[in-house]
């Protein structure tokens, strides 16, 4: 769920600035999305879709919601599990992990599989306090100490500030939250939630410290390689400063709504450009011996949850220059901001916590020779490849064997740190 939103978000990109330049009317049309989704359930999911509170104590859990400040001003929306009520251990020491979602998903998309499949269900379960945390922007934290979600102001921010306040600002909250006296947390990303991972922990490495191990799922920062051919055709259009990235930049992207998942519809349309792509997704969708139909279902009604679209301009600028580094504004603005004409790498040397790299050949973002010349230059890193050849993005979230592959061999590595640790 998570990142196939970024292809919504391409071909939204598209229609954006489409719109921009010419008033485009988009016709009510035969639309396949809600021929697929128009059940009287999905009608009901949509108008009230549940929270991520509403789900876990739905399945019996105990659940908080926090309101987490950054240093800059945001307001985060972050969920807790803290104990299991199978376990009864709310007086046991229980070890932190933080889980981060990819761009345009929320706290939800962690759970859609349920208690026997979903990582926070399995993790709390086996001991662990649990954090599912909500970048700026997103459905739970589009609240500031000063500004209006509906300023351009709000929305100047890229995934760089998502791993420079937010990441920082839900480990020490945690921390101190749980009281345990734990120095540090397990950490969870996927896609974006790994992209953000590496950027607070070059440019703050004093966060490794707080890092007992690391997992990212397809993880995104070098992205030369990239398989995904939309982003290949756009990069060099919105992958610069230029009037286009310009046009787009500063504004909120797909908050969650109906509308939204209607023009996705329309753009899908038979006669419409990007039908091709769209069939690709839904066989996707519809190849149920891989994905979870229920789960998929349930995502459907939940989101995207919103982002800026700066994110996407500075995944295509990654693309583009097949760098990991600082958001580009242009030449003359870059040395004001970074005092050189280009945008500074991220000094990924600096990670000195232990990252797993989770990663498969099939991924249409994380392609493997990005993965590879990233570990390269990780100091303390552990290669997990895939050996289901067919894994994709997507996998991370809605795939029926996730328990299996990734769930529980995670699970496994921080119990074996916790247990080496006593
Ligand atoms: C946890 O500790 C509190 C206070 O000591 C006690 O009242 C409660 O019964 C304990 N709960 C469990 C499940 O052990
Ligand atoms: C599929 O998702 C449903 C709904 O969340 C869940 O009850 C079921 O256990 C899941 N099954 C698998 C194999 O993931
Ligand atoms: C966005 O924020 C940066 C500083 O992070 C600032 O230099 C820039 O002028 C801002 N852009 C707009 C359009 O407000
Ligand atoms: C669907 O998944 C199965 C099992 O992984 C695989 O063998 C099959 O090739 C897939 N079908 C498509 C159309 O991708």
């Amino acid at each position: 769920m998570h990142d196939y939103f970024f292809s919504v978000v391409i071909i939204l990109a598209v229609s954006v600035i489409g719109l921009r330049s010419a008033s485009i009317y988009i016709p009510e049309s035969h639309l396949i999305f809600q021929k697929l989704y128009s059940t009287a359930q999905t009608a009901v999911d949509a108008k009230n879709p549940l929270t991520t509170r509403d789900r876990i104590s739905l399945h019996g859990y105990p659940v908080e919601h926090h309101q987490i400040v950054t240093e800059d001003g945001y307001i985060l929306g972050v969920f807790r599990i803290p104990h299991s009520h199978k376990l009864q251990n709310q007086n046991n020491t229980r070890p932190i992990v933080l889980i981060e979602h990819g761009l345009m998903g929320g706290s939800d998309v962690w759970l859609f599989l349920g208690p026997n499949h979903a990582l926070p269900y399995l993790l709390v379960d086996s001991g662990f306090d649990v954090w599912l945390g909500n970048s700026r922007g997103n459905t739970y934290s589009r609240k500031h100490s000063s500004l209006s979600a509906d300023t351009p102001d709000f929305w100047n921010f890229s995934w760089h500030e998502i791993g420079y306040y937010d990441i920082a600002a839900m480990i020490d909250y945690s921390l101190e939250k749980n009281g345990q006296g734990h120095k540090a947390v397990h950490y969870v990303g996927h896609s974006q939630g790994t992209t953000i991972f590496f950027t607070l922990m070059s440019l703050r490495p004093e966060y490794n410290e707080k890092i007992k191990t690391a997992h990212m799922f397809a993880p995104v920062a070098i992205m030369s390689k990239m398989q995904y051919k939309l982003v290949r055709k756009l990069s060099p259009y919105l992958g610069h400063q230029n009037l286009y990235s310009r046009l787009f930049a500063n504004m909120e992207f797909l908050p969650y709504n109906g509308y939204v998942l209607r023009i996705f519809s329309n753009l899908c349309g038979p006669d419409q450009v990007f039908r091709s792509f769209c069939v690709y997704l839904i066989k996707a969708f519809y190849n149920s011996t891989r994905w979870n139909s229920t789960a998929m279902t349930e995502g459907i009604g939940n989101q995207p949850a919103g982002c800026s679209t700066n994110q996407i301009l500075h995944y295509m600028q990654a693309h583009e220059s097949g760098r990991f580094r600082q958001y580009d504004h242009g030449a003359k603005n870059n040395r004001k901001v970074y005092n050189s004409a280009e945008p500074p790498d991220y000094p990924v040397e600096k990670i000195t916590s232990n990252v797993h790299l989770w990663y498969s050949e099939n991924d249409i973002m994380a392609a493997v020779d990005d993965v590879l010349a990233l570990a390269k230059r990780l100091p303390n890193k552990e290669l997990h490849f895939m050996e289901d050849p067919l894994w994709d993005h997507d996998d991370y979230a809605l795939n029926t064997e996730l328990r299996t592959y990734i769930n529980v061999p995670v699970i496994e590595i921080m119990k074996k740190f916790e247990s080496s640790e006593n």
